[in-house]
């Protein structure tokens, strides 16, 4: 089964959104979509996901799912504007309760918020899988940059989200809260052990000097050349170097106002009394 995966790339935030379907006229799925957020003004726009929607339109698509492979540290998700575009049921991985109570105490929020993942339609557990129209889509749970990351399995290609970059750009970060390297090398040897014809379509590409934005490339192109993970490195290798180079690294520019709408499915926080949502700054916490 090949489905067709069309991508939408991002520049402000190196992101790449798919929709996924078998063809004209059928269902599909999006993939890790992004709501365009100005940190500088707080302004939100929606020219991003807009995209998708006229895509979608013009296919005649209908939306079945719209799928988050976790909760994004770099970009808000625009998950909750297209349901209420375009319908289907926004999913994530189950684990995505963890996040939310670690991000619950961090940001202290309301009372209300409770961090059992309603806000989002529903929790995939490892190895569940949903209908996309003729497709059939599974849940591949793949802890280590985040503990609740999923990659989504649909026929021959795997969407990975922030488990794997392309082959010359390695592996992601796991020092967020609830990261590991340990697993998230486990979760790639589990990608990597797919045929090795599998196609792999990245969550973001941050590419080198001189090298177009791509996003999708093979296990076989990784086991061979990525330069994190190539076959031959060990766990303890690959942990040894993926806790030095997070040690160099800050933390991305939108990670504060990214997690607390994301952790929402993409909602923004209740308004206060005077009609305005506001993003809170916790300081020295992170
Ligand atoms: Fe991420």
């Amino acid at each position: 089964m090949t489905p067709t995966v069309q991508s939408f790339f991002d520049l402000a935030t190196w992101t790449v959104s798919y929709v996924v379907y078998e063809k004209e006229g059928s269902a599909c799925a999006i993939i890790d979509s992004v709501l365009d957020y100005d940190p500088k003004s707080g302004r939100t726009r929606t020219t991003s996901a807009d995209k998708l929607i006229a895509f979608v339109q013009e296919k005649n698509l209908r939306v079945d799912w719209i799928v988050e492979t976790h909760a994004h540290a770099d970009h808000l998700s625009a998950a909750h504007y297209l349901r209420g575009k375009l319908g289907g049921k926004i999913a994530i991985g189950a684990a995505i309760t963890d996040v939310q109570d670690v991000f619950k105490r961090i940001f202290h929020l309301e009372a209300e918020f409770q961090p059992d993942g309603h806000q989002f339609d529903h929790l995939l557990q490892d190895g569940e899988t949903f209908a996309i129209g003729a497709l059939t889509a599974e849940a591949l749970s793949v802890p280590g940059h985040t503990p609740a990351c999923m990659a989504y399995r649909i026929g021959d290609a795997v969407f990975v989200g922030d488990t794997l970059f392309m082959p010359d750009v390695g592996t992601a970060r796991c020092d967020f809260p609830g990261g590991d390297a340990h697993s998230l090398y486990r979760s790639m040897r589990k990608l990597l052990s797919l045929p090795i014809n599998t196609r792999l379509f990245m969550c973001h590409d941050y590419p080198p000097e001189g090298r177009p934005a791509v996003w999708e490339t093979t296990v076989a192109e990784q086991r061979a050349k990525n330069i994190h993970v190539h076959d031959g490195v060990s766990e303890d290798d690959f942990v040894k170097m993926r806790s030095a180079r997070d040690a160099t690294l800050e933390m991305p520019v939108l990670i504060l106002p990214s997690v607390q709408v994301n952790i929402r499915a993409g909602e923004m926080p209740p308004k206060e009394d005077n009609g305005v949502s506001y993003l809170k700054i916790p300081l020295n916490a992170l």
